[in-house]
């Protein structure tokens, strides 16, 4: 028997997963999660490096878990566990903090840009160490393939380096690591088609899983709609709408003929069409909480065996028995 490769990736639980987190990765883990063996995490801990307000993290984690499943992950095939739940993930995160420089990790430019973008004045270290973390997160797992945004290749290059220098160091353990994209790996922002659509750059660069028709037509009537602008809401287009369709409005804007109007109410009402069904499911999710939870128990529960199991075969290799 072939042994499936496992598959282990997250996000953080900001609140509010847009189309973007959909068409970047959510998506292809539903597909992915059919030909690996998938594990999934909230990425809870990771929310405290650059935002300390505390009472939102649990809701948003549920809320997130909620848009996960309504868009097709299945926690029979693709346990879902929280982060902080685990322990063996701090633990790991300090091993790994000591095969890593910090110069390496100032250097990486995700933080960097996160950085810029966030206005932080003075870096925290966790907030430097955060790709470590995200490598123990993997690692912990023996993960083989991580499904994520492009954002996310740099720090799967510190995975890989970090997986690499501890079979280096102590004897082969860990395989490579493989990142792997979606066909889009990344939507640009409505208000600002330079840059990727994210919830820092605020409630107008995206369109979110949970948006209402009204909120829905509005952020894509102000969208920005320069020659740039109008590029991104075809290619917005082309992955919600009909092929045939979105060549006939790329001839015309190649033409000059595209009027902005009609692009955007195509735009609204596939949008609208791809949202409804994923919206009902998350309607009956949310009204039963419980199953919810019992999902992430056991997800939790799953998660801790191996765990358990390669932790304790990491610290007798590092000398820690
Ligand atoms: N760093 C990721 C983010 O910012 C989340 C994340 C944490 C993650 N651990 C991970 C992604 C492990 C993939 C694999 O969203």
């Amino acid at each position: 028997m072939v042994m499936k490769k496992r598959i282990l990736s997250g996000m953080r639980p900001t609140g509010k997963l847009h189309i973007g987190h959909y068409v970047g990765a959510l998506e292809n883990w539903v597909k992915l999660q059919e030909e690996y063996e998938s594990y999934h995490l909230i990425a809870d801990y990771h929310v405290l490096t650059t935002n300390l307000s505390t009472d939102e993290i649990y809701n948003n984690s549920i809320e997130m878990v909620i848009d996960w499943l309504a868009s097709g992950l299945d926690h029979l095939k693709s346990p879902i566990f929280r982060q902080s739940q685990i322990k063996e993930h701090a633990e790991l995160f300090l091993i790994y903090s000591m095969l890593i420089t910090t110069a390496r990790l100032e250097r990486n430019p995700t933080v960097k840009e996160q950085v810029r973008d966030l206005n932080i004045e003075n870096v925290i270290y966790g907030h430097l160490g955060y790709p470590v973390l995200q490598a123990a997160d993997i690692l912990l797992y023996k993960g083989e393939v991580v499904p994520v945004g492009e954002d996310q290749l740099q720090h799967l290059e510190l995975s890989c380096k970090l997986a690499r220098k501890f079979n280096h160091r102590y004897g082969q353990f860990f395989a490579e690591i493989q990142p792997i994209l979606s066909p889009t790996p990344r939507l640009m922002s409505l208000n600002n088609p330079e840059k990727k659509m994210s919830k820092s750059l605020g409630e107008k660069s995206y369109v979110a899983i949970r948006d209402s028709k009204d909120i829905v037509s509005q952020k894509i009537k102000k969208a920005v709609a320069d020659k740039k602008g109008v590029e991104n809401l075809l290619t917005l287009y082309s992955y919600f709408g009909q092929n045939k369709k979105y060549q006939q409005m790329k001839t015309d804007f190649k033409a000059g003929k595209l009027m902005n109007a009609n692009l955007k109410d195509e735009l609204t009402k596939v949008i609208l069409g791809f949202l409804e069904p994923l919206q009902k499911k998350i309607a009956t999710y949310q009204k039963n909480p419980q199953t919810v939870n019992k999902i992430i128990t056991q997800g939790n529960q799953q998660a801790q065996k191996i765990a358990d199991q390669n932790l304790t075969e990491i610290k007798k290799i590092v000398g820690l028995r």
